[in-house]
């Protein structure tokens, strides 16, 4: 297969969810169909239950789980399917961001009953951001829950998302009949069952009355329905829905294994091959000859006495070679890898060659931060993994001066992962960590005590939130600074940040300083 085919063929999304919605399971059965398992089950959910906030031995077998389910790769009718894992658990939800930047698409999974919730909000703010085609799946409509065209209208609305029904369900919950495809123009009948899967019946004309032998009197609710649907959603646009524009609506029950099939039948055909993506310098064509790639998240190592990592790199262009020399951008050298990991299914293996679009594991010894590009030589580096603004924050201190240079390694290295963010005060020069969730503190002071052999000990400091400061204005930028030097600090990358220690500090800085721009994201 030619190079450009296997560009073509290659299929790497995620699916977010608000916990509970159903992500793992449809994950499963996506996999069953690309034979990549065998049996339900056999995908165990890297969700971070709520009863393990305190149990760390949990956190590390979740970890550990983790790792084998980040990506899973599996052939589907000639293409090539990446889904990338991101954890449900909101405070990892920097985690998922990050990982939403390796997607070239998405889907959504929405619980029928509960509708729209808070993650699944959070979620698509970052999906609109990076203007990422988006499906929606709208799982468990074998319980009973909201209206169809309600659910539609809460989606537009609270996800700000046109939206554009390719299937509609045949009533709900017990009364579950099915759903038309109105893509495929057929209809698939519902049967309650876990692991085998209905063959689909073709309806070009659903006032044909054979619909009644069917689904009975539900026929006619049908037909009204779908005349309601055409008459409000314009014809789907497939080019729409890659301009992020619209999105594809699908109902069905994960857990049933019902609609999943409809879903990536239609997914193969419409979804994104590998994207173009933007560097600093130039965008990167897929098509390019030459390997470029970036790393979206790095796994340290399970085990403390070995202290090495895996980096997921994204391939953008060209074919990634075992052991050919790369530039890693950021420092300048050049690195040879002898076992590059890709993922099939829940199974790791060392490959040869992988293509754009692929996820490739790189056995890491520091190398590697969240963001860094590898290429063939090229000096680029792509953009869109932006640190978001942390939620909480805490002053971290050393509480065993014996092992002051293990905490600074430790937390460097934590925070190269990704794990949390450090911000150095400009004032005091005390460090200070900040996260999206409580649960980071615990896993920082767990992991630095267990992989680093350091403690530490936290101190309250009462901020609201920190900001980037954009301006063109160097003069009113110098005297912000001075006037605010208690609350200025340096990110990791050494840029600017300002940590208001309440929504009403910034209200008037902004106000007082009309020619800085506060970001809480670190790109803008
Ligand atoms: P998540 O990854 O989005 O957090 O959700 P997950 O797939 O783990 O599903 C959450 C719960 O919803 C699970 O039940 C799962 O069995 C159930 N579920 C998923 N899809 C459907 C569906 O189509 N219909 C119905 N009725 N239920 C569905 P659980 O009891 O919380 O977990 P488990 O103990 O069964 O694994």
């Amino acid at each position: 297969m030619g190079f450009k085919e296997e560009i073509k063929r290659r299929r790497t999304f995620g699916i977010i969810s608000h916990p509970d919605a159903g992500k793992t399971t449809l994950t499963e059965k996506l996999l069953l169909f690309g034979g990549a398992i065998h049996v339900a089950g056999a995908v165990k959910s890297n969700k971070i239950k709520k009863t393990a906030t305190s149990d760390f031995m949990e956190i590390e077998r979740q970890r550990g789980i983790s790792v084998a389910t980040s990506v899973m790769g599996f052939e589907y009718k000639g293409h090539k399917i990446n889904i990338l894992d991101t954890p449900g658990h909101q405070d990892f939800a920097e985690d998922t961001y990050r990982t939403l930047t390796a997607c070239d698409s998405v889907i959504i999974v929405i619980d029928v009953a509960k509708g729209v919730e808070a993650q699944t909000r959070k979620l698509m703010k970052v999906c609109r951001m990076r203007k990422t085609p988006v499906i929606v799946f709208i799982n468990k409509m074998d319980r009973l829950g909201k209206d169809a065209f309600d659910l539609l209208d809460e989606i537009e609305k609270e996800l700000q998302l046109s939206v554009n029904p390719l299937s509609w369900p045949i009533n709900m919950g017990p009364d579950f009949k099915g759903v038309y495809n109105i893509y495929h123009k057929n209809l698939s009948l519902f049967t309650p069952a876990t692991q085998t899967v209905e063959e689909s019946i073709d309806f070009d004309d659903i006032s044909n009355p054979k619909l009644e032998e069917y689904i009975g009197e539900d026929a006619e609710v049908l037909r009204e329905e779908l005349d309601l649907v055409s008459g409000v959603y314009p014809e789907f646009d497939v080019q729409d829905y890659l301009d992020a524009k619209i999105a594809p609506v699908f109902f069905g029950s994960a857990l049933n294994n019902f609609g999943v099939r409809e879903l990536l039948d239609v997914f193969i055909k419409v979804a994104p091959s590998p994207l173009p993506c933007q560097t600093v310098e130039r965008v990167i064509e897929p098509e390019e000859e030459k390997f470029s790639g970036f790393v979206f998240k790095i796994h340290a190592n399970m085990d403390p006495n070995h202290r090495d990592r895996i980096a997921f790199v994204k391939i953008v262009s060209g074919t990634f070679k075992r052991n050919k020399p790369y530039l890693h951008v950021r420092n300048g050298k050049k690195l040879k890898f002898s076992s590059p990991t890709a993922f099939m299914a829940e199974k790791k293996s060392i490959v040869e060659e992988a293509f754009p679009g692929d996820i490739i594991g790189l056995h890491d010894t520091g190398n590697f931060k969240i963001g860094d590009t590898l290429t063939e030589g090229e000096k680029i580096n792509f953009k869109g993994i932006p640190s978001f603004s942390p939620e909480l924050f805490k002053y971290i201190e050393n509480a065993d001066p014996m092992k002051s240079k293990q905490l600074a390694k430790g937390i460097d290295q934590l925070m190269d992962e990704g794990v949390a963010q450090l911000f150095v005060s400009q004032f005091n020069g005390r460090k200070v960590i900040g996260t999206v969730g409580a649960l980071q503190f615990e896993v920082i002071e767990y992991r630095l005590l267990h992989e680093y052999s350091a403690s530490c000990r936290w101190e309250p400091i009462q901020l609201h939130k920190a900001c980037w400061i954009k301006t063109e204005d160097e003069e009113q930028l110098k005297e912000f600074k001075k006037a605010k030097y208690q609350y200025m600090a340096k990110d990791k990358h050494g840029r600017d940040v300002f940590l208001a220690d309440s929504g009403y500090m910034l209200q008037m800085a902004q106000s007082n300083y009309p020619n800085l721009e506060f970001h809480f994201t670190s790109e803008f």
